[in-house]
């Protein structure tokens, strides 16, 4: 049996729709283990566009099961407004294929509104949010404030729970000069919802362990990339979640002897939404192109990415701290055009070269990238299939990324479409 989990291995928006989408058909339960809608993975499933948010992307195809684990923060209008959206699709979503854990906890109103009210404030020291709530929901968490799936099972339960909350929010409220929140049209919009949220939750850890036994393949969807981790990326400019593999099986409640193997979906250039350090980002027109080419705006909050080079001291970096067993190189072909490709192979701090990126913000800001250049291969890479039909400049770029970072590149996407993908090794049937 293999269990695979899939994580970006950068700041997020590598092209995880795709490979997931592809990964998804091979998988019986697909599972989501850490974040919430500030995720947006588009799928292309002949011919229909699905832009999913919060449900994992099994949700889509027959036969599979979707679980949202207790790792996930749920904004519960948001989820069954994207249920909705699906339905109107096509797709049927029903407590058959879609699980929720019940020790999911819940972005409220509040979250999102202090979400807000931070971001504004913070001036130029903002993080540049999704401005989802998805930070303040997991502070709530581990604040041990917060409202869960099973809160919504009884009144006197939840208004308890919501006096707790609300006493926190409402102090910072106060402090801030806004309106206290009130609690009794909450509880009454939440007890509306509730049978529509309850009718999904389950014991999730269970239904893994069950699945398990039964040899199910489980695919574990991550979202963001790990440089977005609260632990591992580059804080404070991160989001609030553990966005590394690992995370698979605290957000899901499975060991770690449960994922058989990772893969890091790697751009094969680098883009970021939001601020904080970026040591290849591009201000000129190379950087535009990357974007223009590469379609560069967020699914979620449409914002332009910032794009730079290929940073192999970061990838590299990020499969050691994530355990990624290999790669998957997406976005070849947006470098198709280019007279040369640049790749950052070390850092320059203080006139010292560096092997790594510092923890400290200050560093990260700091750091010059050293590149080693490659002559561009100028010729469509659009469609191809097998690595042999690659030019061989773009095959020399390939195989001096996949020497340094110390990882394989087993799969290389040459279009969004499904089948444009040169596949060198597929993680479900590595023995
Ligand atoms: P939050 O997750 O909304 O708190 O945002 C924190 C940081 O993570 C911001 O820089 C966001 O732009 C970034 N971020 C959150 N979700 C995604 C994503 O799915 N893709 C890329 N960046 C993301």
């Amino acid at each position: 049996m293999k269990n695979v989990a899939v994580v970006g291995s950068q700041w997020g928006d590598e092209g995880k729709g795709k490979i997931v989408d592809w990964l998804s058909s091979e998988a019986d339960i697909v599972v989501r283990f850490q974040g919430g809608h500030n995720a947006g993975h588009t799928l292309v499933i002949e011919g229909i566009t699905y832009k999913l948010r919060l449900l994992p992307s099994g949700i889509v195809r027959k036969n599979k099961i979707s679980i949202i684990g207790n790792g996930v923060v749920v904004d519960p209008w948001a989820l069954l407004d994207e249920i909705d959206e699906i339905k109107s699709k096509g797709v049927t979503v029903s407590p058959k294929n879609l699980i929720i854990s019940e020790s999911a906890n819940l972005i409220l109103p509040f979250h999102k509104e202090m979400d807000e009210i931070r971001e504004d404030a913070a001036g130029n020291a903002k993080i540049g949010t999704t401005r989802r709530g998805i930070g303040p929901a997991y502070e709530d968490k581990v604040g041990r404030r917060s409202i869960r799936v099973m809160d919504l099972v009884s009144e006197e339960n939840l208004d308890h729970r919501l006096e707790i909350v609300l006493l926190h929010h409402n102090a910072i409220r106060k402090g801030l000069g806004k309106k206290v929140y009130k609690k009794d049209k909450l509880k009454k919009d939440l007890l509306k919802i509730a049978p529509e949220i309850l009718k999904y939750s389950k014991p999730v850890w269970k239904k893994i362990d069950e699945f398990k036994s039964q040899n199910k393949k489980i695919l574990f969807e991550g979202a963001q990339g790990v440089l977005l981790d609260v632990d591992h990326g580059t804080y404070p400019f991160v989001t609030s979640s553990n966005t590394v593999a690992s995370s698979a099986a605290t957000g899901s409640g499975c060991g770690p002897n449960s994922i058989n193997y990772v893969l890091g979906i790697t751009k094969a250039y680098t883009t970021r939404v939001g601020e904080g350090p970026f040591p290849t980002e591009l201000k000129d027109e190379i950087g535009e192109e990357l974007g223009t080419k590469g379609k560069e705006f967020g699914t979620v909050t449409h914002r332009k990415r910032r794009c730079g080079w290929f940073d192999g001291v970061l990838v590299r970096q990020t499969i050691k701290i994530s355990g990624i067993n290999g790669i998957a190189l997406t976005k070849l072909d947006v470098l198709d055009d280019l007279d040369y490709v640049k790749m950052c192979v070390a850092y320059e701090l203080d006139g010292n070269k560096i092997d790594y990126l510092p923890a400290a913000v200050d560093d990260q800001l700091k750091v010059k990238p050293v590149y080693k250049t490659f002559e561009g291969w100028k010729t469509s890479t659009k469609g191809i299939k097998n690595f042999k039909d690659l030019p061989d400049n773009a095959k020399k770029y390939i195989r001096e990324l996949e020497q340094f970072i110390e990882t394989k590149v087993s799969s290389i996407s040459t279009s969004p479409e499904r089948n444009d993908t040169i596949l060198i090794e597929d993680p479900f049937k590595i023995n």
